[in-house]
């Protein structure tokens, strides 16, 4: 793919806040790049660094170390944002305000309040748009906060947890527009979750998020086709085994779920005896040790879902 194609670059991104408990790495060391016209999604636990992430792409954080490239010169122009922790006072109407969002990004005012009324409309919230934001429920302000993210068109488009305060109907809603805007305005977005189930549908490639690192990167077809031999191991005390393996081979792919531990590997046959060696050593009891072979898609969801 052409250096162009990609609308972001991100190299060796790292974040550390210092807390008082010391330094803490909330987003270490990721990579990854962003084609153009193409929805990402980036899944993960809470905590797990995606909206730290998210802030230092938006420019709210400066990242500790690392590079983010653009394919855009002024970002300021072609960003949407809808930020996690959204700040909207309660005195404001929300037509007013879109209008006027709209006219500092060079809208003149009759086309940006035709505008913020088409979304309103498209939300349903057409009989509200003169109200108070006071009265609005959260629902309704996630929506306000999307049209403000849409009023001028945006080229790249990240949304940090857009869904959490909608009902079933508005997301189905987001997400069809979503998909609308990728494939026939070849916008990029990015959006955030700590849900596959709820983005599957409408993303294109899927970055998941653990801990600060990025653990897996794959479009969603490739995820769903893969499969990875898997080694499922019992034992007492899964935490402290599971420690002791990561430490002794230096492999990403160590997991617990229901107090099994998850070795993903496509190499397992080769890890195998080594691993057992490992587990044995550890003085913990063996109860048992299985390899299966099961997709990608599985073990993501599974993780996803303990
Ligand atoms: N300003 C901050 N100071 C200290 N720690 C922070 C700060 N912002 C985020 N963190 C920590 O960084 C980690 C990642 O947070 P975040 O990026 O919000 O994760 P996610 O969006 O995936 O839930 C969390 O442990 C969080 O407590
Ligand atoms: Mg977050």
């Amino acid at each position: 793919m052409e250096e162009n194609e990609h609308a972001i670059t991100v190299e060796n991104l790292t974040k550390r806040y210092k807390t008082k408990r010391g330094i803490f790495t909330a987003v270490d060391n990721i990579n990854f790049k962003i084609r153009k016209g193409k929805i990402y999604g980036l899944i993960g636990p809470n905590g797990a660094g995606k909206t730290t992430t998210i802030k230092m792409l938006v420019k709210l954080v400066k990242p500790t170390s690392g590079k983010i490239s653009y394919c855009y010169k002024e970002l300021n122009k072609i960003l949407g944002y809808v930020p996690e922790k959204p700040v909207l006072y309660n005195e404001m109407r929300p037509i007013e305000y879109l209008t006027y969002l709209g006219k500092l990004s060079g809208i003149d005012k009759g086309e940006a309040t035709k505008i913020a009324k088409h979304y309103f409309e498209l939300f349903n919230l057409k009989e509200s748009g003169n109200k108070k934001l006071a009265t609005f429920s959260s629902g309704m302000k996630q929506k306000v906060l999307i049209a403000q993210a849409l009023m001028h068109n945006p080229k790249l488009l990240i949304l940090d947890e857009p869904t959490t305060a909608l009902d079933p109907s508005g997301q189905a809603q987001l997400l069809e527009i979503l998909k609308y805007l990728s494939t026939e305005k070849n916008v990029t977005i990015l959006i955030s979750s700590h849900h596959m189930e709820e983005l599957e549908r409408i993303i294109d490639y899927v970055l998941i998020f653990d801990k600060g690192k990025i653990i897996l990167d794959s479009e969603i077809e490739e995820l769903r086709k893969k499969t990875a031999e898997q080694l499922e191991i019992e034992t007492t005390n899964p935490d402290k085994v599971a420690e002791i393996i990561r430490k002794k081979i230096k492999i990403n792919n160590i997991v617990i779920i229901k107090n099994k531990i998850i070795v993903s590997s496509n190499k397992i046959s080769d890890l195998r005896k080594e691993i057992v060696k490992i587990v044995v050593e550890s003085g913990e009891e063996v109860i048992s040790v299985h390899t299966v072979k099961k997709s990608l898609w599985s073990i993501v969801m599974e993780k996803l879902e303990k």
